[in-house]
């Protein structure tokens, strides 16, 4: 049976006394045999969480970024270096969220130099990639994503890709509580591990695809009982401990 991820993404949320109720809650929690679950806090809490995690959870949730910059340190005002991530016990990033890609601009050029000097500090990447309502309506859903994996991924040095995580996320279904189908993901999973095989990189078999947008407790089995979703990028849901903890105990 293949391992899940289950990553809670808490975007800009939450207070230290937030974090500290999720704690109470997911340390009592027996993550499923298996599943590993991981969280990316905003940067600001970064220590807090993962001071929490090594005292209450004793190995049991991975802390990583939501975003990192594509160099390793230097002169960058207010950008989170992924030496630093790593240097503090982040064990990944997330790169290239729909949020980012739509806010902030970030293009597949920036977020594979970015990709690049996160793998190199010794951090798993979590790739975001995902269509818009109007490139799926206009059946351009293989398009954007194909884009964006040769663009964002296929530059990079091949032996760092086992290093990578894809996660799927139609931009639709992003906060939105309107879930891909579990056939919807099914396929667009499916033609990711495919894409992946026919542009040469490596392990296709092995790479971890997750599944995101609008994931909670009450969908969570249909979709990971789909054969290429290998875990979720949960928002909303990985904010509170209770409903963590259910995502995470049923994989
Ligand atoms: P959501 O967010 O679960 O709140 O839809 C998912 C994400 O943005 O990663």
């Amino acid at each position: 049976m293949r391992e899940k991820y289950i990553v809670g993404n808490w975007k800009m949320n939450h207070k230290q006394e937030d974090i500290s109720k999720f704690f109470e809650v997911f340390s009592k929690t027996t993550v499923g045999k298996n599943c590993h679950a991981w969280v990316a806090p905003q940067a600001i809490h970064l220590p807090f969480v993962l001071e929490l995690s090594n005292k209450k959870c004793n190995g049991k949730l991975l802390v990583g970024g939501q975003n990192c910059c594509y160099e390793k340190s230097g002169a960058y005002t207010g950008e989170i270096s992924p030496e630093a991530l790593k240097d503090i016990g982040a064990t990944f990033v997330i790169i290239g969220h729909s949020e980012r890609r739509a806010i902030y601009k970030e293009q597949n050029s920036e977020l594979c130099k970015k990709s690049s000097a996160a793998l190199s500090c010794g951090l798993q990447v979590i790739f975001c990639v995902g269509e818009t309502l109007e490139e799926r309506e206009s059946g351009k859903t293989e398009k954007v994503i194909a884009q964006q994996i040769i663009e964002g991924i296929k530059p990079l040095d091949k032996k760092s890709l086992q290093n990578i995580i894809i996660a799927y996320e139609p931009v639709w279904a992003i906060g939105t509580g309107k879930t891909a189908t579990p056939s919807q993901a099914e396929d667009v999973h499916k033609f990711i591990r495919t894409l992946w095989e026919k542009e040469g990189l490596p392990n296709a078999h092995d790479l971890i695809i997750l599944y995101g947008g609008s994931v909670k407790p009450a969908n969570i089995g249909e979709l990971m009982a789909q054969k290429n979703i290998d875990g979720a990028l949960v928002g909303g849901a990985s904010l509170k401990g209770e409903d963590f903890s259910a995502l995470t105990i049923a994989n």
